[in-house]
């Protein structure tokens, strides 16, 4: 499958008098991995949420393969294979992994084959000897891989992640990494990753954005970007676990 095309052009965001971004402008080529960063409250979630169709933008447009998709509801955006990661509460709580999948390989109108690549990436998340447990009964890094596999089965052009990572023990987080190169190179498909994981991003993004109080601070390669002055400043004082780690 072709990996999709995303260009955001001149999106902001407001709620009632409180500007989250204001003119943003960026570009995801087709099977391209870029790594959005920035300390909590930057707007980087609410970024998300405009792409996918959860909130509308104030102002600007969105275009999927060069056609404007600006407005359009969420569930029309996946089918066209713009996809956010599924968060752990997404999933069918009480189901099964197996059920959760099945429902997810149904409602998105993948073919049953896509079974094969999935047994594989389940055995490497260690899901696979229980496909057969309620997935609300997971151990929490389990859920969220879970949980990128419910957005896998949709076979997605542009898959949008909100801290993948996030929760996960140091050793589970190369699992994210996985993930990210099958999706890759199953569907082609082109990767929008919020993390604040910097080793994760380091790996997995060759290019990347800074988001600082709803403004793009920086953009370039984690080596150039993560080196600069400013960006370290922004980062400062957040008091996140994650990045004081990082
Ligand atoms: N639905 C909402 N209504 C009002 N303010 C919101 C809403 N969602 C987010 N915000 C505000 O937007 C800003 C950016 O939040 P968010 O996008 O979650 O940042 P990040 O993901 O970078 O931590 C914050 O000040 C937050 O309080
Ligand atoms: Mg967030």
């Amino acid at each position: 499958m072709q990996g999709g095309e995303l260009r955001v052009e001149n999106i902001s965001k407001r709620f009632g008098g409180l500007r989250v971004f204001t003119d943003l402008s960026f570009k995801i080529a087709p099977a391209e991995i870029l790594g959005v960063i920035g300390p909590n409250g930057a707007g980087k979630t609410t970024l998300i949420n405009v792409i996918c169709g959860k909130l509308a933008p104030s102002s600007g447009q969105i275009l999927l393969d060069g056609r404007p998709v600006t407005g359009k509801p969420v569930h029309e955006l996946s089918r066209r294979g713009l996809v956010r990661s599924f968060q752990q509460t997404n999933t069918f709580k009480s189901a099964t992994v197996r059920e959760n999948l099945s429902r997810a390989i149904r409602f998105s109108g993948s073919p049953i084959s896509i079974w094969d690549r999935l047994t594989d990436l389940l055995k490497q998340f260690d899901l696979a000897p229980r496909l057969d447990e309620p997935s609300d009964k997971l151990p929490y890094g389990m859920q969220k891989m879970l949980g990128l596999l419910l957005a896998y089965t949709t076979r997605p052009k542009v898959l949008l992640l909100d801290e993948p990572a996030a929760g996960l023990e140091r050793r589970e987080r190369t699992q994210v990494d996985v993930f990210v190169k099958a999706a890759q190179a199953d569907f082609g498909c082109s990767v929008l990753i919020v993390e604040h994981d910097m080793d994760l991003i380091r790996r997995l993004c060759p290019q990347i954005l800074v988001l600082d109080a709803g403004h793009l601070l920086a953009a370039g390669t984690p080596e150039d970007v993560l080196s600069r002055r400013d960006v370290i400043d922004a980062y400062m004082g957040v008091g996140d676990d994650e990045e004081a780690a990082a």
